[in-house]
């Protein structure tokens, strides 16, 4: 690869730590360029996100083998325009940080040994991330914001209510059994024939339909630990086709209506559940994050809006681009990993599993990712 520093006298240096994040765990790859400054603030120079979906759109969901060689053939030139966007070379940066786990190992394989051999001949501190922490430290590049908060992470992958306690002290308060939630979207829509990925499709099918219509499951309700299930309402959902067939358009909108409103009424209430709980650990628990692709959809942020204003709680949701896969928040991550002087080994192994909070007890699922980290 080039050394893509440019002519000195060009170049104005961002003050503070330069950080290369690259991120491979599932099927977007992606490599940035973030500063973090002495006063602690962070920039994005540059976030450059390559999707795969159209490889992996024939059959029908993520394949391993397909990710992991999709993301060999085009990192390297991924690289080469995060740091040409940020009008940088490898010689400003500070360190190289890469997703480590959890994900689909092939693809944490070719990140990470990436992120390895620009360490090694450059001299550079690798930071290995853990990807659900970069999803939880995103608000502190976005706004600054400082733990404790609660972080709802809904996404294809991953479904998690935990709390940040601070920079490396995460706390599980729940997890779904089975289906990530972003996963039930997609069942939902290749169900009902929509296309993929499915949740903006069941969203746009919403818009017309009537959420009350068909009666479907709230699963977990009430449950005194905020875990989640979507396997029931998956199952509730066919049958519920199944009777109504032949499905026309309203049906659909219907159904898809119905479905997005047992899931905020579940999420709301998971969710609820993990902000007390955090109260009653932290006396300072009184934000809410969101991440992860299915916090773009309106009708949950409308759920939490309302649930944030009910439990006198703040409501932050990242810029979607920085909610969804990217490799700004991997960078970050490496930031506050870097100033804390917290950095990897070049024999850090990559892992399919590694969660957050090693005391929690672990939950038997299966999803897009495997099992649930
Ligand atoms: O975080 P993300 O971009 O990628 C990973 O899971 O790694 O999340 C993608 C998921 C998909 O399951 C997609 O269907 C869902 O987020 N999603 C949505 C919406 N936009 C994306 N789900 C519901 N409503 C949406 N508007
Ligand atoms: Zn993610």
């Amino acid at each position: 690869m080039p050394d893509l520093t440019p002519p000195l006298a060009n170049v104005v240096r961002p003050a503070g730590r330069l950080v290369l994040g690259i991120e491979t765990s599932c099927d977007e790859t992606a490599a940035a360029v973030v500063a973090r400054g002495a006063d602690g603030r962070g920039t994005v120079l540059s976030s450059v996100v390559r999707s795969q979906w159209e490889q992996h759109r024939p059959y029908g969901g993520v394949v391993p083998e397909i990710a992991a060689r999709a993301h060999v053939e085009c990192l390297d030139e991924i690289i080469a325009t995060a740091l040409t966007d940020a009008g940088v070379g490898f010689r400003d940066l500070s360190a190289v940080a890469a997703t480590a786990g959890p994900g689909l190992i092939g693809g944490l394989l070719v990140g990470l040994t990436a992120a390895k051999a620009i360490a090694l001949v450059r001299g550079l501190p690798l930071i290995a991330v853990n990807h659900l922490e970069a999803h939880a430290l995103t608000t502190g590049l976005t706004e600054n914001l400082q733990p404790p908060y609660v972080l709802l992470l809904v996404s294809g992958g991953h479904t998690q209510l935990l709390l940040i306690e601070d920079v490396g002290r995460y706390v599980r308060l729940g997890t779904t059994i089975d289906d990530a939630l972003g996963e039930a979207f997609d069942k939902t829509a290749k169900l009902l024939g929509l296309p993929q990925p499915g949740g903006p499709s069941v969203e746009q099918a919403a818009r017309n339909g009537n959420p009350a219509r068909f009666p479907l499951p709230r699963p977990m309700l009430g449950r005194p630990e905020p875990h989640f299930s979507f396997a029931g309402l998956k199952t509730a959902v066919r049958l519920a086709a199944q009777a109504a067939a032949p499905l026309d358009d309203q049906a659909i909108a219907d159904l898809c209506a119905s479905f997005e409103q047992a899931v905020v009424d579940a999420v709301v209430d998971r969710t609820r559940t993990a902000l007390r709980l955090a109260r009653a650990r932290t006396n300072g628990a009184d934000v809410l994050v969101v991440a992860g692709g299915v916090a773009a959809n309106q009708r949950l942020r409308a759920g939490l809006t309302n649930l944030a204003t009910r439990e006198g709680v703040r409501l932050s949701i990242p810029p979607i681009a920085l909610c969804t896969d990217n490799a700004a928040m991997v960078a970050w991550a490496g930031a506050e990993h870097l100033v804390r002087n917290e950095t990897s080994s070049l024999d850090f192994a990559a892992r399919a599993r590694w969660p957050l909070d090693a005391n929690a007890t672990p939950i038997i699922g299966s999803g897009r990712l495997g099992t649930k980290a």
